[in-house]
């Protein structure tokens, strides 16, 4: 086993070094209380919000914003690209009692592109100055960041671009291992990570194809990163934290065989805690799109659910499919997670 090793944001000592990334669709309530309650992760997020529509958003009622009072320490990321947004997006923040807050400057989603944000931002740092500078006035919360590489593998570029945000006040960075147009199923360039890491003084994070113990391990040895993001396989295994908990930092117990037909359920009755009716389905289907690939026919489960109208529908048709398939074991499942 690896050694302790603990992470500090701000004086907020996190219970590991391991962060959920942010995922539009996936790291809402739900997903966040399911991850909670098996344990391990040390930082949790929202999906990306978008800064011009947030101070407007009802918290009670918004499925961005909803949430329950355990799901703590919570990051709020935020999608921006105008200044003049910064301070009212960061004033519902307060608001709302984020524990930190983290910059979207990595997205490569055409329309994120077009509005001038995500990872279109890498290629404008002076924007990326004013709108970390203006942030970083605006409040007292540790303040992050999450970026890919760049558009090409350009080192200076990268460096100095990194060396900005610091010098501006960004206390933690985290890096998605891959150019702006690279595939998920292209292999994450991790030994970069290590490159950031080598420049920065504060803590970098690896991101980016991470669905085992042993990815884990791989990317630490070839990132030297300060902690780990997880992403898909929050979805996939939301019990993945534990696992790294345990198996890298040496926290918590060793996690038990998980019942996977019981955590599909239980993930069910959190979408039904959390959410309005009209709001659950859509993330159901989300969730079991990516929870699909613990089975060797995962697709059926996954179109079954796709093809609902309903959560009681989706719900009674997995139930019979869970009944039909044995899921993957654990080996099978990463090799499989790692084609998505
Ligand atoms: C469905 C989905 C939604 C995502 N939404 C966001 C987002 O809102 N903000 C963001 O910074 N990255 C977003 N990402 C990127 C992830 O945070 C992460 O960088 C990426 O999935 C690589 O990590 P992984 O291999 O562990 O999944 C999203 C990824 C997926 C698959």
């Amino acid at each position: 086993m690896d050694k302790v090793q603990s992470l500090k944001l701000k004086g907020m000592e996190l219970f590991s070094p391991l962060l959920l990334a942010p995922m539009a669709g996936l790291t809402h309530s739900a997903l966040r209380r399911l991850i909670l309650e098996l344990g391990g992760v040390g930082l949790l997020s929202t999906e990306m919000l978008a800064a011009k529509r947030l101070p407007m958003e009802n918290p009670q009622l918004s499925p961005y914003l909803v949430r329950a009072p355990q799901e703590r320490p919570l990051s709020y990321q935020l999608l921006v690209s105008r200044v003049e947004e910064v301070a009212p997006a960061i004033g519902k923040l307060h608001a709302l009692q984020a524990d930190a807050i983290d910059l979207n400057l990595g997205c490569p989603a055409p329309t994120v592109r077009r509005m001038g944000a995500g990872s279109r931002l890498m290629e404008e740092p002076a924007t990326v100055r004013a709108l970390v500078a203006e942030a970083r006035r605006q409040t007292d919360l540790p303040l992050t960041a999450k970026i890919r590489l760049g558009e090409t593998l350009d080192e200076e570029k990268l460096r100095n671009f990194c060396l900005m945000l610091e010098g501006e006040g960004i206390e933690l960075l985290s890096v998605h291992a891959r150019l702006r147009g690279e595939p998920f199923v292209r292999k994450p360039r991790w030994p970069w990570v290590g490159k950031v890491k080598g420049w920065l003084n504060i803590p970098v994070i690896a991101n980016g194809g991470i669905f085992s113990l042993e990815d884990a391990r791989t990317c630490l040895a070839q990132s030297g990163a300060d902690g780990l993001m997880i992403g898909r396989a929050a979805a996939i295994r939301p019990w993945i934290f534990a696992e790294l908990a345990h198996g890298i930092y040496g926290f918590g117990t060793e996690v038990p065989k998980v019942n996977k037909p019981a955590l599909y359920l239980r993930f069910v009755e959190l979408l039904e805690e959390s959410f309005l009716p009209e709001r659950r389905l859509g993330r159901l289907k989300e969730f079991s799109h990516y929870f699909a690939k613990n089975y060797p026919f995962g697709h059926s489960l996954a179109s079954a659910v796709q093809s609902s109208d309903s959560v009681a529908q989706a719900k009674e048709r997995a139930l019979v499919f869970f009944a039909r398939n044995e899921p993957l074991d654990e080996d099978h499942c990463s090799a499989s997670c790692s084609k998505i």
